[in-house]
């Protein structure tokens, strides 16, 4: 057991990990080397990581790959991901260079509106709350401008502002429901701010009106805190061919297409299939939001949301078969951002920006729509033709081999080797002890 520390946070970095060496790890310096090895020997660019959180130790990699090839609304892009499971990049450039040959991607933003919340209580009678909130709607609005002056001379800001009455689910609770477009900015401080600054004001004028002062029955402000779940912020992708076109090694077009449409008609029959299938989507999703330094936490949770819209959790992507035309496509709410946050600030972010041509929220929507779409498409190819385990297991070989430290040239056998045999943790073990005996 070890002791509790106080002030951690105000130790330097080397004192902090002297600390943690001496109560986790009985002062063994193996731990501290191995923190060292990934400090950046670029002193400013060190202390720019250090700067994001608090506490910071070291750096954790993750690999930054790239999907080449994809065509998307009849541009080329690179797409790069981050991400440590083997087989995803793979797979999303295989589904690019599959439809690439077949009119690509098409994508379209639905919607872009973003919301938050003022929660209230409020225990009183519901008219005197009704007549209040259209008395203090505009003192709300105006209560902002400062708040809002940039974003509304860049065509965005606040859209709307609603009174919800929610005493139905839980009593007393009524919301000020806010919506607002943020543009190229995830929006997060801008929303939360003109949050805080409704409720103050919201309070502050609750106090002296009238009914609430006669009644003796005030509401009370609970939080305010935007939304991560946001259906009216909305992005659509699809491809779609012939079904001639989609023929296999083993299996026609038609019987391929039925395939994929019966795979995506599993995940929308049972929430057990829809996670795993939405799963292998966010493979996607995720690793083009890392590469881009956007919230994944805030993406991921939006978009289970949005999958359980309709009272199942369901599948994100859907499948068609009509006149011979096979079409897939997804729709998802994403909340992005191209600018603030750690889009300026984290050199491999703005890599991942040069390489997709500097694109606005709207196109880093689509694209990221289409990262998630591809993957799907590349999980179903497989699991419904070969199954996945051959295509995972070829990547994860390497894996296998870095974890018994196998020189370059057990390597090049194993894989040699494998190309033609079922690859399996035990199988990848024998091999190399026989190949060391
Ligand atoms: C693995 O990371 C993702 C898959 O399980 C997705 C799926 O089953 O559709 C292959």
């Amino acid at each position: 057991m070890t002791n509790p520390v106080s002030g951690f946070s105000k130790l330097s970095k080397s004192q902090k990990i002297t600390w943690l060496t001496q109560a986790y790890f009985n002062g063994n310096e193996t731990a501290t080397e191995v923190l060292q090895t990934y400090w950046n020997s670029n002193t400013a660019l060190q202390k720019l990581h250090d700067d994001f959180i608090e506490n910071t130790i070291s750096n954790y990699y993750l690999p930054m790959g790239v999907a080449p090839n994809f065509l998307i609304n009849n541009t080329l892009y690179t797409i790069p991901m981050v991400i440590e499971e083997s087989s995803v990049v793979a797979a999303a450039s295989n589904a690019a260079k599959f439809w690439l040959e077949k009119g690509g991607f098409t994508t379209q933003v639905i919607s872009t509106i973003k919301n938050g919340q003022v929660h209230l209580n409020y225990f009183g009678n519901v008219t005197d709350m009704t007549g209040f909130f259209a008395f203090i709607k505009p003192k709300l609005v105006a209560s902002i401008i400062a708040v809002e002056k940039n974003m509304k001379k860049r065509g965005g800001g606040l859209v709307d502002i609603k009174l919800i009455d929610t005493t139905q689910t839980l009593e007393g609770f009524f919301q000020l429901h806010c919506t607002f477009e943020t543009l190229d900015a995830m929006g997060a401080n801008f929303i939360n701010t003109c949050l805080e600054t409704f409720a103050q004001t919201f309070e502050r004028e609750a106090k002296t009106y009238h009914l609430f002062k006669s009644a003796n029955t005030f509401p009370e402000v609970v939080m305010s805190i935007l939304s991560n779940y946001v259906p009216e912020c909305l992005v659509r992708a699809s491809v779609s061919c012939h079904v001639d076109q989609l023929a296999q090694k083993d299996v026609s077009g038609r019987v391929f297409a039925e395939k994929l449409v019966r795979a995506i008609a599993i995940a929308k029959a049972t929430p057990r299939r829809a996670v795993t299938h939405n799963k292998g989507i966010m493979n996607g999703i995720d690793a083009v939001i890392l590469a881009t330094g956007n919230d994944f936490r805030a993406v991921e949770a939006g978009i289970h949301a949005y999958a359980s819209k309709d009272g199942q959790y369901s599948s994100l992507t859907h499948a068609e078969i009509e006149d011979n035309v096979f079409k897939m496509w997804i729709e998802l709410p994403l909340a992005l951002g191209t600018v603030g946050g750690l889009t300026s600030l984290h050199p491999l972010v703005r890599f991942s920006f040069d390489l997709l041509q500097n694109p606005n929220a709207k196109k880093l929507m689509q694209l990221v729509a289409v990262a998630g779409l591809a993957q799907n498409f590349a999980a179903l190819r497989s699991l419904v033709t070969t199954g996945i385990q051959k295509g995972h297991m070829k990547m994860h070989l390497m894996n296998i081999l870095n974890g018994v430290q196998a020189t370059d040239t057990e390597k090049q056998a194993a894989v040699v080797h494998f190309t033609t045999q079922q690859i399996s943790h035990s199988a990848v073990i024998d091999f190399v002890e026989q190949l060391r005996a």
